[in-house]
């Protein structure tokens, strides 16, 4: 196949400034698919087959521009400048104090109101790459969202003939800034947008999770997951202790925290695995991030309709993998600094590998 025929384009909606966006979909050689659109730099679906090679679509998602622009739950997107949470919305660089948008009171989440993921990023299909891929650009300008600095970021999805979506990321700012992405996609590797994720089997390369005050920030301890609903070491149902009487699965109301990835600081490694017994579809997460946070889609609340479908979602209907820097990380020395200054390259890289077992 030559690139050209590996993306397709079709439009798939309107701004309200007028602004077309485009659906892109990447293809390879198995038949897998991935669909971005430049808004929000969202993955909408990806098509993979079950242990039979039938395809299913193992994201959440929407038909249409218009549910997209309305949702609330970074469905898909690429989140930031600073993705998770930041406590207070307290920013200090060189001794100014930054105030940032308190969107989940009392903290700052996902980058404010209008974080990457409520962006149009320009969409660019690179000429020369061994594999289909598109370069999503944005253009963070100063103050953003309270965010010091002209931020330049670009996102680059690629498919791969071994079914691994990668995605790299890379920035670099005028003033010193913070930064930390991620990427939100829900997933569901069922296929079925109304089946719980209860049976799925999950393994997190993880010791410690972070442990969280009442606002889940940070409280700078670290829980050990022996016998605790957060020990996936061994693959374990995500169903089997959510409803376990512990103070942080409380807190999140499900699975909402932040894993202490074990690989060492900066190696791309597997974090992660999640495997659907029923379609045998499996997925592995690599990442070069210390953090993973697991949110189970507790507070999806069936308000938004399901791509293809009468469903619509409701909590536990899927799972988040996103790989990060830990939560609150501007206000923690101890953590690793999400700290970017004239002159850096921030650049990081995650890839999700599907495979069936
Ligand atoms: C956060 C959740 C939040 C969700 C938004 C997750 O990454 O950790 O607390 O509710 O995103 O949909």
């Amino acid at each position: 196949m030559d690139l050209q025929k590996k993306i397709s384009k079709h439009d798939f909606g309107t701004m309200p400034d007028g602004r077309i966006i485009e659906k892109f979909t990447l293809h390879n050689a198995n038949g897998m698919e991935v669909d971005i659109i430049p808004y929000g730099g969202s993955i909408t679906g990806i098509r993979v087959p079950d242990r039979q090679g039938v395809l299913g679509d193992v994201v959440l998602g929407f038909d249409d521009l218009a549910t997209y622009l309305r949702h609330d739950a970074y469905f898909g997107a690429i989140v930031g400048r600073f993705a998770n949470r930041i406590g207070g919305g307290k920013l200090v660089l060189d001794a100014v104090q930054y105030q940032l948008p308190i969107n989940l009171p009392p903290n700052h989440l996902h980058g404010g109101k209008l974080g990457f993921g409520r962006k149009v990023w320009e969409a660019k299909i690179p000429f020369h790459s061994e594999n289909p891929c598109i370069e999503l650009h944005y253009h963070s300008r100063d103050m953003e969202e309270g965010y010091p600095g002209n931020l330049e970021i670009k996102t680059t999805y690629s498919l791969t003939d071994e079914n691994e979506l990668e995605m790299v990321t890379e920035a670099t700012t005028d003033k010193k800034t913070v930064i930390n992405i991620t990427y939100h996609p829900y997933f569901n590797l069922t296929g079925k947008p109304d089946q719980l994720i209860f049976n799925h089997e999950l393994e997190i390369f993880a010791t410690h999770i972070l442990e969280t005050d009442e606002g889940m920030i940070p409280t700078g301890k670290l829980r050990h997951v022996e016998q605790t609903p957060f020990d996936f070491r061994i693959p374990k149902r995500i169903g089997l202790e959510i409803g376990a009487d512990d103070i942080d699965l409380q807190q999140g109301n499900g699975y909402d925290h932040c894993f202490a990835l074990d690989h060492p600081d900066g190696q791309f490694s597997l974090a992660a695995t999640a495997y659907d017994p029923v379609s045998g579809r499996l997925m592995e997460l690599f990442t070069d991030k210390p953090g993973l946070q697991l949110y189970t889609a507790n507070w999806l609340n069936h308000s938004w309709q399901a791509k293809g479908s009468d469903v619509r979602y409701g909590p536990r209907t899927a799972f988040c993998l996103e790989p990060q820097l830990y939560p609150d990380a501007p206000n923690r020395p101890e953590f690793k600094s999400p700290v970017l200054s004239p002159g850096e390259v921030y650049l990081t890289r995650s890839t999700f590998r599907f495979g069936v077992k």
